[in-house]
């Protein structure tokens, strides 16, 4: 019977797997690793390149979408343009004493219900609270009462440094009070210099997303490739954010890969393309294996000043409930802003009404890293065999890094050289491993552990009447056919 270990074990065995198999090691781990930074192994970077490729040809293959990949390194303005420089931070405090640095939110989702409910009694917010939710406040869950907090901390200048006075609030690190500094914005761009002199007139930044390439390029695919709105130009790359907090393995990192899509269409049919992206999205999580069960969509409450409409695809970590993916309607907001920017129209030209318009973003945000995690997460399973405990990881066939192990039953009487010769075809096709080592079972073991599908096994009947067996990593089941249909078998299987 299959069994899921709990949460925090789970993520522990995900993470110890990943190392000990080649998966995920820890980025300059001989030097004690670099925080929020991890480097994909021989196997992760397969998987890896299996889901961007699996993403690619969906986006480029269905029509109308167009491919680019732009530099990390942009024009600073186009940072002011997007809003980055100016927005894209997170309030933070220091304790005076302890150094330690806390994100605001972060101190009030981690304090208890009795420490909340205590600030707001002993403060005048419980008035304000129960105003603004318009009922008692006692009827008001944890997480309700942290943001409506949070928000209040937003849009006073004192309120914070008030219930730091009042001693309501302290260093979670060393427990002394009135030690927290007021909040202040913390920008999660990564700055870098161009040249040799470091000084603010070259100063640049690690994109910290891809779209933006996208944005600034849109006239140049357009024209080159002679497309006409509505289309999308699709992207994957690195992207970097200077997080406060990185935990949970690739979920939150400093630097991650994301596959982003924006579809540029004239406002009126937005919304119906919002729809459309929303469930093309969602569908191709599940055609890599991604259950419904462990999925879900959720608006944002608080949409973004840019945003007519957002929602993310969330997966089931073994944390929770998290994004892997963001659908964006950003309206014309970036093609505007790119356009007061720079000086240069991006507007298009409307054959039917002869007027020109600028076009509307949809837009598609998903992790490639974050997405990886999901995938490894989904497909990891325990189950009894025989008495035996058996870890497999069922990954769909297309994004397995290894799609075939093939293996000689025993190492003499030329069964070696047949599986090897058999492996060396395979290799033309699919990324395949030889493996003579240790008993058969063990070696089918070793393979279900990192997600191979299909198991192929020459033994003695193979020299009489070049039969093989193929094991099927999930039912365990076997089948005999002959060595010469191996790979068409295979191919027909992976598709
Ligand atoms: N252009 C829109 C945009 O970047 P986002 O929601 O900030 O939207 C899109 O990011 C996706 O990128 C997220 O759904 C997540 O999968 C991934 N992502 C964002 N920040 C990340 C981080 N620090 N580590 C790993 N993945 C991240």
């Amino acid at each position: 019977m299959a069994q899921v270990p709990s949460s925090q074990a789970l993520l522990e065995k995900i993470v110890s797997l990943s190392k000990r198999r080649g998966f995920i090691f820890q980025s300059s781990e001989i030097y004690g690793g670099l925080n929020g930074c991890w480097d994909f192994g021989p196997l992760g970077v397969e998987m890896l390149r299996n889901i961007k490729d699996a993403w690619w040809r969906a986006m480029t293959g269905r029509g109308g979408i167009e491919g680019i990949d732009a530099s990390i390194l942009m024009h600073p303005r186009v940072w002011e343009a997007s809003g980055h420089v100016q927005n894209f931070s997170d309030p933070m405090v220091d304790c005076r004493e302890c150094k330690m640095r806390y994100r605001v939110d972060h101190l009030f989702g981690e304090m208890s219900e009795k420490k909340l409910r205590a600030i707001s009694k002993a403060t005048t917010l419980e008035g304000a609270l129960a105003k603004t939710l318009n009922m008692q406040s006692q009827e008001v869950t944890k997480e309700q009462l942290a943001e409506i907090l949070l928000s209040m901390i937003e849009k006073s200048d004192t309120l914070f440094s008030e219930l730091v006075e009042k001693e309501l609030i302290g260093c979670p690190n060393c427990g002394r009070v009135k030690t927290l500094t007021p909040p202040r914005n913390f920008n999660l761009m990564f700055e870098t210099h161009i040249g040799p002199v470091k000084d603010d007139s070259n100063a640049v930044y690690l994109r910290p997303e891809t779209a933006q390439g996208i944005f600034v390029n849109f006239l140049n695919v357009m024209q080159s490739s002679r497309q006409k709105v509505p289309f999308g130009i699709c992207q994957i790359g690195k992207s970097f954010r200077n997080e406060i907090n990185t935990k949970n393995f690739l979920f939150r990192t400093r630097e991650f890969e994301q596959m982003e899509m924006q579809f540029f269409c004239k406002a009126g049919t937005d919304e119906q393309f919002f729809e459309e992206w929303r469930e093309t999205r969602w569908n191709w999580w599940q055609s890599l294996g991604m259950p419904e069960s462990k999925m879900r969509f959720k608006p944002h409450e608080k949409l973004a000043h840019y945003a007519k409409a957002a929602g993310d695809i969330e997966f089931l970590f073994p944390f929770g409930f998290g994004e892997i993916e963001g659908i964006h309607n950003r309206t014309d907001f970036d093609l505007t802003r790119h356009t007061e920017f720079s000086g240069k129209s991006l507007q298009v030209h409307d054959e039917q009404t002869k007027e020109k318009y600028t076009p509307y973003v949809v837009e598609t945000a998903a992790g490639a890293t974050r997405g990886f995690m999901a995938l490894l997460c989904n497909a990891y399973e325990e189950e009894q065999v025989e008495g035996e405990q058996r870890v497999v990881m069922r990954l769909s066939p297309s994004i397995a890094p290894i799609k075939v192990a093939v293996l000689p039953l025993v190492n003499k009487d030329g069964m070696p050289e047949i599986a090897q010769s058999l492996e060396k075809d395979l290799r033309r096709s699919m990324k395949s491993f030889y493996d003579d080592s240790g008993a058969v079972g063990r070696r089918y073991r070793r393979m279900d552990e990192i997600g191979t599908p299909f198991a192929v096994t020459i033994d003695s009947d193979t020299l009489v009447d070049q039969t093989v067996t193929i094991r099927e990593r999930d039912s365990m089941k076997q089948i005999r056919i002959a060595i010469a249909g191996v790979r068409q078998y295979l191919m027909d299987k992976m598709d």
